[in-house]
C-alpha cells in the first residue's frame, strides 16, 4: 500500500519510522516531511491548504491512505475533502476536530455528558468576562476558544494577570481563535497524557505518556510544544486508565456519535489527576508532539495495519500490545526557543547515538549535505531502557555525542517518574 503522511515533524519522523517497518507499506510519501523521514519515503512539496490539490495527488500516486499528523489541516477540513473523493483517511473529520479546534464545543459536550472537568464559562465579551473572573477569584485559567498553537492558555495566579489575558484575546492577541473566550476553574493535581486509537464506533486505549511543556529545567520559563516525555505514565495506573475510558472517552464517542459527527483518528486526552478523580483538561485530534515518539518506540504492533483498521472502522478486532521497557525522549531545540529560533547551524554525530537510541528529526533541513537547525524544536533524542531513569541516562548520553553547540535542552526530562523509582 502508497501511504502519504502529512507534516513535518518529529511526530511525522517517529510515524515514518514505524509505518517504514510495516510490510504491508509499498512507498511512503511525505508532504512536506523533513530529512529525518526522507529516510524512509519520498518528501514531496504539496500545498496542504489546497485540498484538492492533495486530493488529485493521492489519484495520481494510487494512495491506499492518507495519515495526517498535525491539527491545522484536520480542524480545516483536509480529511472531509480526501473522502469525499473516495481516498481514505485516518483523521477526524472538520465537524469531529472541534473536539480540538474549539474549546467551547469540548467543553459543552462535557456538560452534556456528565464528563468530568473544570467549572467553565463561555463568553464573547471582555466585561462580562471579567465580571466572571472578578466573582470567581484568582487562580483562574483563561483560554482562547480557538487554535493558538499552544499558547492561547493562561494559568492566571492574579486578577490582573487574568484580566489581562482576556484583553488580549479580545484585542486580537489569537485572531479569530480569541474571538470567544473559556474561563475555567483552576485545576490541581499531576497532569498525564492518554490516548486512544478511534473509528468512529470503538475507542482503542493508545499508551499513556507525560509531557514536559515549560521551556525550563524544573518547569520554568514559557511554555512550548513539548520539552520531552516519556512513556508510560505509571501514575495512571490500569485502574485510572479504567475510570478514564469509562467516565471521559466512552461518553466522549457516543456524545460525538449521536451529534452525526463519529470521532476516527487519535483522541489524546490532557488529563488533571486531581484529588477528586481524574478530570479532562482538553483533547486534541491527534498524536502528542513529543509524545507520539515515545509510544512508536513501544508500540509492538504493526502501525500501518493498525491506522488502516480504524479507517475502516474495524478496531473492534484491534488489539495494542507494548514493549516492556520505557521509552523516553529529550528535545533539543534552537537557541532562542520559543520565542524567535536561530536557524541555520550545523548539527553533526547523528550517526554516533548508539544502541536503542533513535534521533527523530523536527525543525532540520538538508543544506550542502550537512543537517541544519531549521525550527524550535530540532531533534527528538529517544532512548529505551528498563527504568525511566536508564533511558534518561542513555538519552543525555547520546546527546553528549551530538556536535551541536548552538542546540540546548532541558536536563531533567523525566523527573517525577525519576523521584518515584528512587522510593
Ligand atoms: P491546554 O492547552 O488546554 O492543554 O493548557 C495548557 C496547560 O495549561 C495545561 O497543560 C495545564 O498545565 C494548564 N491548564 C489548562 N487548563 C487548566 C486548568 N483548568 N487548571 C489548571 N491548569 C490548567
Ligand atoms: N506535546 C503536546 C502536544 O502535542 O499538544
Amino acid at each position: 500500500m502508497n501511504v502519504l503522511l502529512i507534516g513535518s515533524g518529529g511526530r511525522e519522523h517517529a510515524l515514518a519510522w514505524k509505518l517504514g517497518a510495516s510490510p504491508m507499506l509499498t512507498k511512503l510519501f511525505a508532504a512536506p516531511g523533513n530529512p529525518g523521514i526522507a529516510d524512509h519515503g519520498e518528501c514531496v512539496v504539496l500545498d496542504i491548504e489546497d485540498h484538492e490539490a492533495v486530493a488529485a495527488f493521492c489519484k495520481l500516486m494510487a494512495i491506499g491512505l492518507v495519515v495526517i499528523g498535525p491539527e491545522a489541516p484536520l480542524v480545516a477540513g483536509l480529511a472531509d475533502v480526501l473522502r469525499a473523493h473516495g481516498i481514505r483517511v485516518f483523521g477526524p473529520s472538520a465537524a469531529a476536530a472541534r473536539l480540538e479546534g474549539s474549546k467551547g464545543f469540548t467543553k459543552d459536550l462535557c456538560a452534556k455528558y456528565d464528563i468530568p472537568t473544570a467549572a467553565y464559562e463561555r463568553f464573547n465579551n471582555a466585561p462580562k468576562a471579567k465580571a466572571y473572573v472578578r466573582a470567581q477569584g484568582a487562580p483562574i485559567v483563561i483560554k482562547a476558544d480557538g487554535l493558538a498553537a499552544g499558547k492561547g492558555v493562561t494559568v492566571a495566579m492574579t486578577l490582573d494577570e487574568a484580566f489581562a489575558a482576556i484583553d488580549d484575546c479580545f484585542e486580537g492577541g489569537f485572531g479569530e481563535a480569541g474571538a470567544e473566550v473559556v474561563v475555567e476553574e483552576f485545576m490541581q493535581g499531576e497532569e498525564a497524557s492518554f490516548f486512544c486509537l478511534c473509528d468512529g464506533k470503538t475507542a482503542l486505549p493508545f499508551g499513556t505518556a507525560q509531557d514536559h511543556k515549560r521551556v525550563g529545567d524544573g518547569d520554568t520559563g514559557p511554555n512550548t510544544g513539548g520539552m520531552g516525555a516519556y512513556s508510560p505514565a505509571s501514575v495512571l495506573t490500569s485502574e485510572l486508565v479504567d475510570q478514564v475510558m469509562k467516565t471521559i472517552i466512552e461518553p466522549t464517542m457516543k456524545g460525538m456519535a449521536e451529534m452525526g459527527a463519529p470521532f476516527s483518528g487519535v483522541l489524546y486526552a490532557g488529563l488533571m489527576l486531581t484529588p477528586d478523580g481524574p478530570k479532562l483538561i482538553e483533547y486534541n485530534t491527534r498524536f502528542g508532539d513529543p509524545e507520539c515518539q515515545v509510544l512508536m518506540m513501544r508500540l509492538k504492533e504493526d502501525l500501518l495495519i493498525l491506522l488502516n483498521a480504524a479507517a475502516d472502522g474495524q478496531l473492534a478486532h484491534m488489539s495494542a500490545r507494548w514493549r516492556d521497557q520505557v521509552a523516553l525522549t529529550v528535545v533539543m531545540a534552537a537557541q532562542g526557543y520559543p520565542a524567535t529560533p536561530e536557524k541555520g547551524s550545523v548539527i553533526r554525530g547523528l550517526d554516533r547515538v548508539g544502541d536503542d537510541v533513535e534521533v527523530f528529526h523536527a525543525g532540520t533541513a538538508r543544506k550542502d549535505g550537512e543537517i541544519v537547525a531549521n525550527g524550535g524544536r530540532v531533534l527528538n533524542v529517544t532512548a529505551m531502557a528498563l527504568t525511566v531513569s536508564a533511558a534518561r541516562e542513555k538519552a543525555y548520553a547520546a546527546i553528549e555525542r551530538i556536535d551541536w553547540p548552538e542546540g540546548f535542552c532541558r536536563r531533567d526530562i523525566g523527573w517525577r517518574e525519576v523521584e518515584r523509582e528512587k522510593r
